[in-house]
């Protein structure tokens, strides 16, 4: 796999560098001053490294975090802390707290230098890379939110050998897709061994994944040509299949890799998927250590009618982000129903 130690990633009024440090070379490239937000979680395992010129604001750990009231906490201590325009705020966390505190950065004082530093093998190899951040409703997830590109992100191996089995086999999950969308040779890594967060190589498929990331960012920047679109591979049953759950029976990273299973067979039924496709992509995730099968509890009628309310449908159409081989997507759209149906139903 090529990579590189730094990358350069591009956006219309400029450029950041994604850096690959030791977390004690992340503190010590912070500026002095910088406001650093986190959770509970990560400063129980890194906050030993933060120094006294760090400003920090921690706020409990988790997904429900990302709400209204937490954001409004972080831009009062923004505000009671006396930042201004040219202090930089740090997100240092998973995508929580890159989605929250990246919130906040992009709309304090219209906009505060932000830096990026994902914790969460999720936040490394996606949440982090692109600039999109926000907030939950309790009218839906991510309903308010804004582009706000970073001035940098540092990222450090190390921090995910803290997180739980649960945490990096979600974040596996996308590490999957990009081999399934873009990245045929990594597919091909991944079917052959179970990657650990102590893997020697783990760092190279994390550099991999964001290159991948970058490629698809930068000629689709606000998610508006259609490029971007191959990342929601596996997300339109999957986004169904996490709301179903309550966001609580499934992590993101559990839901679409049972939707990539089922949009890999969806696709290869329309004619549009290499036959022995859905084998090869369901052999991945579970030498991974995912799930590929539907529990019998799921109502497949339900989660039609989630899919046809998801963002990316356009009036109740179903549009899918389908495989054409291992390694090549398209978009897909006007998918029949008793099509999706058959592909949940098949195990
Ligand atoms: N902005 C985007 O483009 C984008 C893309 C994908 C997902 N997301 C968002 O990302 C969020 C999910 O991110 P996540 O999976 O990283 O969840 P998360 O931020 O909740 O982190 C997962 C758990 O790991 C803990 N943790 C984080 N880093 C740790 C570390 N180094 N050591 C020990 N514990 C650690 C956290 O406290 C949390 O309990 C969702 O809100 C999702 O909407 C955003
Ligand atoms: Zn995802």
């Amino acid at each position: 796999l090529s990579t590189n130690q730094e990358m350069t990633i591009r956006h219309q009024n400029g450029e950041y560098a994604v850096r690959f440090l030791s977390f004690r070379e992340i503190v010590a490239a912070l500026p002095s001053g910088c406001r650093v937000v986190t959770d509970d979680n990560v400063f129980r395992a890194w906050g030993r490294f933060f120094g006294p010129e760090l400003v920090v604001l921690r706020v409990p750990p988790g997904e429900r975090s990302k709400c209204l009231r937490t954001y409004g906490r972080v831009i009062d201590w923004l505000a009671e802390t006396g930042t201004d325009r040219l202090t930089s705020l740090a997100a240092v966390g998973g995508g929580v707290i890159g989605d929250l505190a990246g919130f906040a950065a992009a709309t304090y004082m219209r906009g505060i230098p932000l830096i990026q530093v994902p914790t969460t093998l999720l936040a490394q190899v996606d949440s982090a890379i692109g600039g999109k951040v926000g907030i939950n409703l309790v009218q839906g997830k991510n309903l308010l939110g804004s582009f706000y590109p970073p001035k940098a992100i540092y990222m450090a191996s190390e921090t995910l050998q803290t997180i739980t089995p649960r945490h990096f086999r979600n974040g596996m999950a996308e590490v999957c897709k990009y081999g399934f969308v873009l990245d045929q040779h990594l597919a091909r890594v991944l079917a052959g061994e179970r990657l650990k967060p102590h893997a020697g190589n783990l760092g190279e498929i994390v550099r991999r994944c964001v290159l991948l990331k970058k490629s698809v960012v930068e000629v689709d920047e606000l998610d508006k040509t259609g490029a971007r679109a191959v990342l929601n591979f596996g997300h339109t049953v999957g986004h169904a299949i996490e709301r179903a759950g309550g966001y609580r029976m499934r992590t993101h990273g559990e839901a679409i890799s049972i939707g990539m299973a089922v949009e890999a067979e969806l696709g290869e039924r329309l004619g549009i998927t290499e036959p022995g496709t859905a084998q090869e992509v369901r052999s991945v995730l579970r030498k991974q250590g995912l799930r590929t099968g539907l529990a019998d509890w799921f109502d497949v009628a339900g989660l039609i009618a989630l899919m046809r309310m998801d963002k990316k449908a356009e009036r109740g159409q179903l549009g899918f982000s389908l495989l054409t081989k291992i390694g090549e997507c398209k978009l897909v759209r006007n998918v029949p129903v008793s099509e999706v149906e058959s592909a949940l139903r098949s195990k």
